[in-house]
């Protein structure tokens, strides 16, 4: 337990100094380390302090670094190897229909060797799915430990709570696209073999890897909006520079290539957030696109989440 901490606290560190300000992290795995953390808390001797304060973090200095850090240094972690990835693919679509497209661009990504390098044994490789004339293409991240399992997009928590907003614009998720910017879940180290805990942001290298195979699916599937789901998504469709904060750009309309973006916040924002104010941003950005693409909007949708 002492070198999963351990382990995860490295990997905090190796992502500071990547320049990674935040880590997305699922309700269950945050779950799974409050269990590790209350564990370790209980097999300490009496009166042995279960965290080592870091001074600077009280005084309001480094705040990134995790407060929980062991005392004595455990063996070294696991290094996730940083890949150095090859130029991204081209992907050629054949002559043909929508669906005769889309099957020759998903067998093209399930044998790529490098998404099936990435993935973690046993997981998936990502591909989109929905309705190929959506009007509506919903674009997140990345798998995470359902999604890798099950090789669907958006099937966790976070996805059944897209489900529900999409449900709440008066759609059903067979009506709409549903993809990520990326193939793969990226990896983080493990310990003994054990599954990957917690999500880590794509690199630029790796987002501009999976980049052409959304540009695929768009080229297919040719709906009228992309809604960004998050900083990473936005990052990867309007370039890695283009913004400092996600405040700065939700809730307005952005451009990739010829196909208008709408960028809101990702549904796990409201997981972690619970508030109704988040819930309510994020549907005037989804009320936007409503508006957008022709949808009917009734009183009641226009006033869900309101303050009441
Ligand atoms: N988060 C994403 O961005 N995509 C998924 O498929 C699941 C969670």
């Amino acid at each position: 337990m002492r070198a999963t901490l351990h382990a995860l606290t490295e990997e905090l560190r190796r992502l500071k100094t990547a320049g990674v300000t935040s880590v997305s992290v699922s309700p269950e795995s945050m779950e799974q380390l409050r269990t590790l953390v209350r564990a370790r808390a209980a097999a300490m001797p009496a009166g042995e302090p279960e965290r080592q304060p870091q001074s600077s973090a009280r005084k309001g200095g480094d705040r990134t670094g995790p407060s929980w850090e062991p005392k004595v240094v455990a063996p070294p972690a696991p290094q996730t190897p940083v890949a150095t990835l090859p130029l991204p693919p081209t992907v050629k679509l054949p002559e043909g229909d929508k669906q005769m497209q889309w099957d020759a661009r998903q067998t093209t990504v399930l044998r790529d060797p490098v998404c099936l390098e990435n993935i973690s044994a046993n997981k998936k490789v990502m591909i989109g799915v929905g309705n190929l004339d959506a009007t509506i293409f919903f674009c997140g991240e990345a798998p995470g430990a359902e999604e890798e399992t099950q090789g669907e997009p958006f099937v966790g928590p976070a996805g059944q709570l897209l489900t529900k907003m999409i449900g709440a614009m008066g759609l059903k998720r067979s009506e709409v696209y549903i993809g990520n910017i990326m193939n793969w879940r990226p990896k983080m180290p493990t310990i003994d073999g054990r599954e990957q805990i917690g999500n880590r942001p794509p690199t630029a290298e790796e987002l501009s890897y999976c980049l052409p195979y959304l540009r695929a699916q768009l080229e297919v599937v040719k709906p009228d909006v992309i809604v960004a789901l998050g900083a990473t998504a936005a990052r990867g469709l309007l370039g890695a520079d283009s913004f400092k904060t996600l405040g700065e750009i939700r809730g307005k309309w952005h451009a990739f290539g010829d196909h208008p973006v709408m960028v809101t916040y990702h549904p796990s924002y409201i997981l972690q957030t619970q508030s109704n104010r988040s819930k309510r941003v994020i549907w005037e950005d989804l009320l936007q696109v409503m508006i957008r693409t022709g949808l009917p909007i009734s009183d009641k949708q226009q006033g869900f989440f309101k303050a009441r």
